[in-house]
């Protein structure tokens, strides 16, 4: 039942829209731990609540969140994932240029459930090679299709014989014959591979792998039933796959200001690898810096939005609104915000320079709405609440840190005391400079130059997979909707009142004077 009017007003001297909240702090700057949000009378179930956000034309995610274009963090197996739950990855930059776009191909050419590029095995292989291979890559799988020199299928090594007992056996001794392999030819795979693929395993009782091939009897790619049976349960999912007009996963890739030997702008370089991107059906580019509100990064902006009228553009990074403008005025569609607020990040202390991210945010809406962009809470967050507090302002978020320990995150995993990481760095760490993106710092990736990092490398634990903590974020976002009585992204960015929290209240709102459980969540 709604409420009597004056509890209402009362309400209403605590319980601030953003506007009354973030002008009565402007003498401070707030980020996710400094404001809660009030719950409001509701009537929609968080299972209800829908997730859709455009940010831009031909730009339509179900699900809000962008992977981060870091190189441990978004490459395509990551973008894959992120797609197929909804979501947005950018393929990060720091690699050849050549190799970025066959990153993007591998998004766009990503026909799921078939797995394209299947561990294989050599006949003149021992199976102990194929033992030390899955002990040390850690493979839940124990099957490999064999192959010559050429790529031709020559059969398919069982699970059941990749066993201690048979170490010192030749592949060759032990696979199944070529001539006994079920295989499928890649042209017929038809419109719905998945659908194919189900038949098959319903038509051939006890048979868990099908091999596809190509004419020339090359393997092309893997199906098993496990994965098949899984998106089939999965196609009924709330959140579609976020998918481009020819079905294809929608695929982004970031690029820099890149500069030539004179210090310019390489006008020729940039455009001609934004043009191969887009060849290759990249859905929209991310102008990617430490400093958006430049000449450098604007120029790049305009330059970019002449030369493809259509494309979206995203570009950052920002923490004020004349950076949201300007970066809006010279064609961008979305624009990140965030300095200083991501996990590996040392700019403000190593700079003194950035804002604190929900007061850069609203900064950033305010202009954003005027200029008819969309804005990208970039960085800082760690948890549900804070996409949803974000989201109160921004039109998604984007995250590093918390897909960095994901298997679909470049990089190995290490043991350590028991405990498995994966490597996380910033961009601006060193190395990462090193590697390729000193220009987004707006130095040369010269070793022999002083630079002050901004970064730093890390290691986060090993996570569940994507899938899983997409679920759990989503989950998250959902509930909070639900408090607020927001069915939809626009009416919780309406209907957001915030309140300060004091020290005393953030330590309230974490478990205390408790021994937790570890619950495996
Ligand atoms: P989270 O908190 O999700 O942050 O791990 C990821 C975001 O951090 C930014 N980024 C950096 N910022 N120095 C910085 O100041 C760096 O070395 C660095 N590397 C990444 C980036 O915006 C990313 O999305």
């Amino acid at each position: 039942m709604a409420a009597t009017k004056e509890s209402d007003s009362l309400d209403e001297q605590f319980y601030k829209p953003a506007d009354a909240f973030f002008r009565a702090y402007s003498h401070i700057g707030l980020t996710y731990d400094d404001v809660t949000l009030a719950t409001l009378y509701s009537e929609v179930l968080p299972k209800d609540t829908q997730l859709g956000a455009t940010l831009a034309e031909g730009l339509s995610l179900n699900i809000p969140v962008i992977s981060s274009d870091m190189d441990t963090v978004t490459e395509s197996r990551m973008a894959i994932a992120m797609a197929l739950n909804g979501a947005l990855g950018l393929i990060h930059y720091n690699m050849p240029e050549r190799e970025q776009l066959s990153e993007v191909s591998r998004v766009k050419n990503h026909v799921h459930g078939l797995i394209q590029e299947p561990i294989r095995a050599t006949p003149d292989q021992l199976i102990g090679d194929m033992l030390s291979l899955i002990e040390k890559k850690r493979f839940a799988f124990s099957t490999f299709p064999v192959v010559d020199g050429q790529g031709k299928l020559m059969g398919l090594l069982p699970s059941h014989v990749v066993k201690h007992r048979y170490a010192n056996s030749k592949v060759a001794e032990a696979l199944t014959p070529r001539a006994q392999v079920h295989t499928l030819n890649k042209k017929d795979l038809g419109h719905d591979p998945i659908a194919t693929a189900d038949r098959f395993f319903t038509d051939h009782p006890g048979i868990h792998k099908l091999l596809v091939v190509d004419d020339q009897d090359r393997l092309a790619g893997l199906f098993t039933m496990s994965d098949i049976e899984r998106i089939i349960q999965e196609r009924n999912a709330q959140f579609k796959p976020a998918r481009d007009s020819s079905f294809r996963l929608l695929c982004g890739a970031a690029v820099s200001a890149t500069r030539n030997a004179f210090g310019e702008l390489d006008r020729q370089r940039i455009l001609a690898h934004v043009g191969g991107l887009v060849e290759r059906g990249m859905d929209v580019v991310a102008v990617s810096t430490a400093h958006g509100h430049s000449r450098g990064v604007g120029d790049t902006v305009r330059m970019l939005r002449e030369a493809f009228p259509k494309l979206p553009i995203i570009a950052g990074n920002v923490t004020s609104a004349a950076g949201v403008e300007f970066l809006a005025g010279c064609g961008a569609n979305a624009v990140k915000v965030g300095q200083g607020p991501g996990s590996i990040c040392t700019t403000r202390i190593v700079a003194g320079v950035g804002i604190p991210q929900l007061t850069a945010l609203y900064l950033a809406e305010k202009a954003a709405r005027k200029m008819h962009v969309s804005i990208i809470a970039d960085g800082g967050i760690t948890k549900s609440g804070d996409i949803v507090k974000a989201l109160t302002l921004a039109n998604a978020v984007m995250c590093g840190g918390l897909f960095a320990g994901c298997p679909e995150a470049p990089g190995e995993v290490i043991e350590i005391s028991g405990k498995l990481y994966k490597r996380y760095r910033g961009m601006g760490s060193l190395p990462a400079m090193k590697a390729g993106s000193a220009a987004r710092y707006g130095h040369t990736a010269d070793p022999t130059s002083k630079v002050a990092p901004e970064g730093v490398e890390a290691l986060k634990e090993v996570s569940g997979s994507v899938d899983r903590v997409l679920a759990q974020l989503i989950g998250g976002i959902q509930s909070g909707m639900g408090y607020l009585g927001a069915a939809n992204l626009s009416q919780l960015r309406e209907k957001a009142r915030f309140i300060r929290v004091s020290p005393a209240g953030q330590r309230e709102a974490a478990p205390h004077d408790v021994v937790e459980l570890k619950t495996g969540n």
